[in-house]
């Protein structure tokens, strides 16, 4: 059985530089590298986005975000599939079953629930959920590897719970992802990734910060981006050193050369190490991501919608008979067949 690679990113309002490095470059790289021998789906999480506020219409959101995985070089070929969530029913019915293997404990310790919704009783229960909708999106596939950014790693070990729970109860079903750790080395990577918010960089660069420079959109001008860089917070050592503990601005920094222009984080801080100019590091980032915007902005005009609807036409056809294959599966576990 070929293994297949999926990774998903919520459309409810534009992608910010965290999204384009933590996930959908890497998933561009990993593609590139491995769609002859594995499947690889990327698909549009529709029915997660609207958890949150859906900026602009959710439709034409769903087919932008693929143009930006064109641009950002991915080479399309009939081993990946594109597809939208909604359009795929038995992603919400496989949800409804997992949701009666999960415990609430388990789902009350997710970080991103409590971040999202301040544990408030007016939150919407969709946030709560989420990350077992997560778990369904990943399993009816079988998917061994999920390139995510590390704020959704906490997501994938639920997710492996919960296939393992599943398999032990009711018989071997679902394929266990692989652990955050070796996700992590199928991404090249020693750790996951997390580009941080430019104004408060001990925090993660978050679609939702309001500080003014705190995220960099990819529709921002680079002339915008540069100043945005220019203004980033550092700190007052005054020398240049990978250390997100002590210096998470420069180490950010460090980090957004070393994935811009994909060369190994070492060589960066090989170059940059005990350096004391944060301004000349601040200027070549800067223009990093100002070559990386145009570039990519370039690019996002080259392709048509009625290009996407056709790969979603022909993505769609082919989730679903993956996805209802392994949803009666299901079923017949549990005795509802
Ligand atoms: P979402 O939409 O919040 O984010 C999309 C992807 O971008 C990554 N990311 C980051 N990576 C590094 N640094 C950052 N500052 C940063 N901000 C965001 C996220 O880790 C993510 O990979 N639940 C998911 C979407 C989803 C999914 C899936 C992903 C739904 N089903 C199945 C994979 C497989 C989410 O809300 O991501």
């Amino acid at each position: 059985m070929k293994k297949t690679i999926l990774t998903g990113l919520r459309i409810n309002s534009e992608f910010t530089l965290g999204n384009y490095l933590g996930a959908l470059l890497p998933m561009v790289r990993l593609a590139n590298k491995y769609s002859s021998e594995f499947n690889v789906n990327i698909f549009v999480p529709d029915l997660h986005s609207i958890i949150s506020p859906v900026e602009g219409d959710i439709k034409s959101n769903a087919i932008n975000s693929i143009k930006h995985y064109l641009a950002a070089g991915l080479e399309v070929n009939e081993n990946i599939h594109f597809y939208r969530q909604s359009r795929v029913p038995a992603h919400a019915e496989l949800t409804w079953v997992l949701n009666c293997i999960a415990s609430m404990g388990e789902m009350k310790r997710m970080t991103q629930y409590k971040e999202k919704s301040n544990e408030k009783d007016s939150s919407n229960v969709g946030i709560f959920d989420y990350p077992v909708l997560m778990a369904a999106d990943i399993l009816l596939y079988g998917a061994t590897f999920v390139p995510v950014g590390e704020d959704q790693f906490q997501h994938i070990e639920l997710t492996r719970n919960l296939a393992e729970r599943f398999n032990n109860r009711f018989g071997e079903t679902f394929v266990v992802p692989v652990s955050t750790k070796e996700q992590v080395e199928f991404m090249g990577l020693k750790e996951g990734i997390r580009i941080r918010d430019l104004s408060s960089p001990e925090k993660k660069m978050s679609k939702s910060a309001l500080g003014e420079n705190s995220k960099i959109l990819l529709s921002d001008s680079p002339e915008i981006a540069v100043k945005k860089i220019m203004s980033a917070t550092t700190d007052s050592f005054g020398e240049i050193k990978f250390d997100f503990k002590e210096r998470p601005g420069i180490s950010n920094l460090l980090q957004i050369a070393s994935l811009v222009q994909d060369r190994p984080i070492e060589e960066i801080i090989e170059d940059w190490n005990k350096k004391a100019q944060y301004g000349e590091l601040k200027k070549y980032v800067a223009k990093a991501v100002k070559n990386l915007l145009t570039d990519f902005q370039a690019k996002l005009m080259d392709y048509s919608d009625d290009y996407i609807l056709r790969l979603f036409a022909e993505g769609e056809n082919y989730a679903n008979r993956i996805a209802n294959a392994k949803l009666n599966d299901v079923y017949e576990k549990v005795s509802l067949r």
